[in-house]
């Protein structure tokens, strides 16, 4: 694996490159999540690449950016492992040199859920994405389900900006206790895990009423607020039930409304959502 703090080093080894360019965008501490969309990654391009930057302006606040994980050196040896051709992980001044001045703002789909609990978030998250998209000019870029709503601010965006590259969005990674998959959860003790289970019992039990002909968003919705706020050690932000593509809310659920969350686990802060289908 080639590892690039560089951007122009970088360019030059995959500019002009007669191969197919997978690229995962990452902020580190990888975990099986990561792993599935690097081997998705490799199952559908020549090349793969994982850019690992914990981009703070889509922390708006500075003690979860301090809180958040990092430990390079394993991180390389997963990636080493699982065969990827480049590595990206640049330094703040590489990617957000003196007089940056630009910033991304992808409109409505970016304002609720996340873009309201984390005022700016998407706009960062927008701003370091369609760089990474330019730097690398990957065909496909990956990202998972779990963060359902940064999905679809990125395809708004690249729809919007042409940007030449396809989306996927891979399937949440769960533990074997239902927890999806989260740099975050190496914060959590072992009372906030058990509590941690209740988000995901939640919202599995509110798509199974749905499976059973139940639409009414609000009794949705209300399931997924009493399964996880029968734990004191949960703290809901929101629950919501809107349309996948532009994150509006129903009030009658249908095939493919997402049901979201974002729940404060002690002081970790998580979000998980299932897709009705
Ligand atoms: O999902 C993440 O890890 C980050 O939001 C991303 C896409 C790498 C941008 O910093």
């Amino acid at each position: 694996m080639e590892i690039f703090q560089n951007i122009s080093e970088l360019r030059k080894e995959i500019s002009g490159g007669k191969f197919t360019l997978g690229l995962v965008p990452t902020m580190g501490y990888l975990h099986d999540g990561h792993i599935s969309l690097i081997r998705r990654s490799k199952g559908q391009n020549i090349k793969t690449a994982v850019s690992i930057f914990v981009n703070p302006t889509q922390f708006n606040r500075a003690e979860d950016l301090d809180n958040y994980p990092s430990d390079l050196s394993s991180d390389i040896t997963i990636l080493e492992r699982e065969g990827v051709d480049y590595l990206f992980t640049p330094d703040l001044f590489h990617i957000y040199p003196e007089h940056f001045e630009t910033e991304i703002n992808v409109g409505s789909v970016s304002l609720p859920l996340e873009g309201a609990s984390r005022p700016g978030h998407f706009n960062g998250v927008a701003t370091v994405v369609c760089k990474l998209l330019n730097i690398f000019r990957p065909d496909t870029v990956y990202f998972g389900q779990k963060d359902a709503q940064q999905c679809s601010v990125v395809q708004t965006m690249v729809k919007d900006l042409n940007i030449d590259v396809r989306v996927v969005v891979c399937p949440t990674i769960r533990d074997s206790d239902g927890v999806a998959l989260s740099s975050r959860n190496i914060n959590l003790s072992k009372c906030e895990r058990e509590s941690a289970i209740l988000i995901n019992k939640g919202l599995f039990q509110a798509l199974a009423e749905w499976e059973k002909g139940q639409k009414k968003a609000s009794i949705l919705k209300n399931i997924v607020r009493q399964k996880i706020s029968s734990s004191p050690l949960n703290h809901l932000e929101y629950v919501s039930l809107a349309r996948q593509n532009d994150f509006i809310e129903q009030n009658c659920a249908e095939r493919e409304s997402i049901i979201s969350v974002a729940v404060m686990v002690g002081s970790t802060r998580l979000i998980d959502n299932v897709v009705l289908k």
